[in-house]
């Protein structure tokens, strides 16, 4: 799968999808243990108010327009599940599958996928063909790197069991060790860098209690290494902000919920990129759709030119954001 789009005589160009929060499963009945815990509160919230939020024919609309015109890759960042139970790891295989094969759909988990530490064989082994980067597992399953064309789409968790009422997440060193290596080491190799993570790695930009706890050591690791894109999830909702590289700026892209009706904030989002390489800088073209209460539309279109790294350019200009 090489994630390039070509037309005849044209340059080539590169494409992908990204999307988040499906929030698509139904728990089952919770154990004596899971009344305890904080899967007591999200059964509740679920009960209450996210199921009838979160809807299966949002994302069924949402198949359906992506089937229209298939994007080569597909990143989604994380919450699948509603309380990370090992039944509902099952329903997310089954709709990763109406995705695209593993080659074109790559994933990372949410806080909701892990809402507490159950054994990876039960729950997220059901989806490592989507987590898993190229070629053989070393390690740790975080960072993945896939290469596609001239992307290098990286990876990385920062999902990690947090207290009730608590929705943090963490990196922590050891992926950040990694994210560092494979940054400067595809940066070398000239390529657009996407990394996708579930939660804002902005520092300041969440809440307290739903912030990255390590957005600081990842916004340093961005700032020495560089990248092209960041992409996340988490809010439920569009946002955008930049992270700065050596005198270049980052565009970091939050995106809604994928399966929202929109009664409790944002309707049901999703974005496509198409990124075009030149000598000095990447044409990065972003289109978000949106639910409409029936169907997917384009709600807006804007496109970034992002300064190639100093070793590929002597410039290091500001990028310009034109909207269309
Ligand atoms: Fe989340």
């Amino acid at each position: 799968m090489s994630g390039e789009t070509r037309v005849r005589g044209a340059p080539p160009a590169w494409q992908f999808a990204h999307l988040s929060d499906p929030h698509l499963s139904v728990p089952g009945p919770l154990g004596v243990h899971d009344w305890l815990g904080k899967r007591a509160l999200g059964y509740l919230s679920w009960r209450r108010r996210r199921r009838f939020e979160h809807r299966t024919e949002v994302l069924a609309a949402l198949g359906a327009d992506l089937a229209r015109d298939p994007p080569e890759q597909i990143l989604v960042t994380g919450d699948i599940t509603q309380l990370g139970t090992p039944g509902e790891f099952l329903q997310g295989r089954r709709w990763l599958e109406t995705l695209g094969p593993p080659q074109r759909v790559g994933l990372v988990p949410g806080n909701h996928d892990c809402t507490r530490r159950e054994p990876w064989a039960g729950t997220l082994a059901h989806w490592q063909p989507y987590l898993d980067g190229d070629g053989p597992r070393t390690g740790s399953a975080f960072p993945s790197l896939r290469r596609r064309g001239g992307l290098a789409l990286i990876g990385l968790s920062s999902a990690v069991p947090s207290p009730p009422l608590l929705a943090t997440g963490r990196v922590g060193e050891t992926q950040l060790r990694e994210l560092e290596s494979l940054l400067t080491a595809t940066g070398r190799q000239g390529l657009f860098r996407v990394v996708y993570l579930h939660h804002s790695p902005v520092p300041g930009q969440d809440p307290w209690r739903k912030r990255l706890v390590d957005a600081p050591a990842v916004a340093g690791v961005i700032a020495r290494a560089g990248a092209e894109l960041i992409l996340h999830g988490h809010r439920h909702r569009i946002r955008t902000a930049t992270l700065e590289s050596q005198g270049r700026w980052i565009p970091v892209h939050g995106t809604a919920s994928a399966s929202a009706l929109g009664h409790h904030g944002e309707a049901g989002g999703y974005s496509r990129y198409l990124v075009l390489p030149g000598e000095r800088e990447w044409r990065l073209e972003l289109e978000r759709r949106g639910y409409d209460g029936a169907r997917f539309q384009s709600c807006a279109k804007l496109e970034i030119r992002i300064p190639r790294p100093a070793q590929d350019s002597d410039s290091a200009a500001q990028p310009a954001c034109t909207k269309r």
